[in-house]
């Protein structure tokens, strides 16, 4: 099978949580190749192209306030890209389900992430790219030449 790169994005509820070094140590058991990986400050222009597709979701405001940091004392959020073989498949395994407390126990999300009780926002620790032909469009937004 040919290499794939995927992004990773390691959201601002686990910055401010300090769980970074948990996450990467959890993707590095992966055997992907790491190669790229930035500190963002997010804008609210990078948070709503990022989710575009997502506009029209009741919980867009949300979303966009939470990847922004506006949610986690401006946190900031780190981006990584990782190459390999069905890399795409292997992250969104380890990721888990999107919704935290429906995420297996042993996944990054089930074993870090949570639902805020006040806002009803996901935390869920990371964004991980759902196809090849997507993880290329997110690389380019992220990291542009
Ligand atoms: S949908 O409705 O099926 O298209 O959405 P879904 O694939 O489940 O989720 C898409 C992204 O929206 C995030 N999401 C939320 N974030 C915060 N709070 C709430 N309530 C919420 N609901 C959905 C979800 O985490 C996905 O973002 P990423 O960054 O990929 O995890």
């Amino acid at each position: 099978m040919e290499k794939e790169r995927t992004l990773v994005l390691i959201k601002p509820d686990a910055v401010a949580k300090c769980l970074a070094g948990h996450v990467i140590t959890d993707l590095y058991n992966l055997k992907l190749k790491m190669i790229a990986m930035k500190l963002v400050n997010v804008k609210k222009e990078l948070a709503e192209k990022h989710y575009e597709s997502l506009r029209d979701k009741p919980f867009f405001e949300k979303l966009i306030k939470h990847l922004t940091g506006e949610l986690h004392g401006k946190e900031n959020v780190i981006a990584i890209v990782y190459e390999g073989e069905n890399a795409v498949k292997k992250i969104r395994d380890a990721a888990g389900k999107t919704h935290p407390e429906e995420a297996d126990f042993t996944s990054i999300r089930g074993k870090y992430g949570r639902v805020d009780s006040r806002t009803d926002c996901f935390e869920n620790v990371i964004h991980a790219s759902d196809s090849r032909e997507n993880a290329e469009k997110e690389i380019k937004l992220w990291f542009k030449k």
